[in-house]
């Protein structure tokens, strides 16, 4: 595996429609979701409405349930749906072998934005 991409662990310690969070020093905490059907995506753990923390919201098909005032944020885009305006930043997710990875230079471009 090449430097491109960070290792954050086991696919199998995410259970479908579920989160986690990972830590990132320095930037924004990074919030992974898994899907129904085992789609993997990453987003920046911060609702573009109020900052609420998205990885504890409730996961739907391809987009998660902000847990303060319910906006829908797509997990594919980082954008809010319907009627609402708003986007947070996504960060790309590849599975080998079934461990996570995440694009380094997407989690570092999260380190600077946060500076
Ligand atoms: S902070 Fe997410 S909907 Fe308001």
């Amino acid at each position: 595996m090449n430097g491109e991409w960070l290792d954050i662990g086991p696919l199998d310690q995410l259970p479908a429609m579920g989160a986690r969070t990972l830590p990132v020093r320095g930037g924004d905490e990074i919030a992974i979701f898994r899907t129904a059907n085992g789609q993997v995506y990453a987003l920046v753990n911060k609702c573009p409405h109020k900052q609420g923390p998205l990885s504890q919201g409730i996961v739907h098909d391809t987009s998660v349930t902000c847990p303060l005032h319910n906006w829908r944020i797509s997990l594919v885009s980082g954008k809010a749906l319907g009627e609402d305006e708003g986007c947070v930043p996504t960060i790309p997710v590849k599975v080998d072998g079934g461990r996570m990875f995440l694009k380094r230079d997407a989690v570092m471009a999260s380190v600077r934005e946060a500076a």
